[in-house]
């Protein structure tokens, strides 16, 4: 090979390297991009536990409560919402339009509204049912949770 081909390979080998690099920097930096930043930062495999018996807003099913649980749900309270004797379900207070905090239903025949942009969300679930006024809710992120209704002890997962 003589010193000007051998040159000419080494320029495009060093080419190639050098957009292979930019290549996977790109998808690197375009992949932590598309981490959604607005989920609450919290490990997974964790479980929290409550003691119904000590909330009377549960007592009853269509009883609905905002608790805060130290380590669940990025710090935020949770809804915790009972479906009947031995269902409840556990879902985000904070509202996935654009993070304010939904408030408790005003009584026992309404939902959860967001006060921001008036987003309406299920009490029994979290599910989506009005849109905000401009741009658009998803489902409140919901946690699965189990009642052991001897104990009143209701467990949640992560
Ligand atoms: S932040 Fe909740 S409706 Fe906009």
């Amino acid at each position: 090979m003589s010193s000007q081909s051998r040159r000419d390979f080494l320029l495009r080998a060093t080419a190639s390297v050098g957009l292979a690099l930019s290549a996977a920097t790109i998808a690197s930096l375009v992949s932590g991009c598309e981490q959604d930043e607005t989920a609450p930062e919290q490990p997974s495999g964790q479980t929290y536990t409550v003691d119904v018996s000590a909330i009377p807003e549960l007592a009853a099913a269509g009883g609905i409560t905002l608790q805060s649980i130290t380590g669940l749900n990025g710090g935020d309270a949770v809804f915790i919402s009972r479906l009947d004797q031995s269902t409840f379900a556990v879902f985000t207070s904070i509202c996935t339009h654009q993070g304010c905090g939904i408030d408790l239903p005003a009584d026992a025949q309404s939902n959860c509204v967001c006060a921001c942009h008036r987003a309406e969300f299920s009490r029994r679930d979290g599910t989506v049912l009005r849109q905000p006024t401009s741009g658009s809710a998803t489902n409140l992120q919901r946690y699965a949770a189990t009642f052991d209704a001897q104990t009143n002890i209701l467990t949640i997962r992560t």
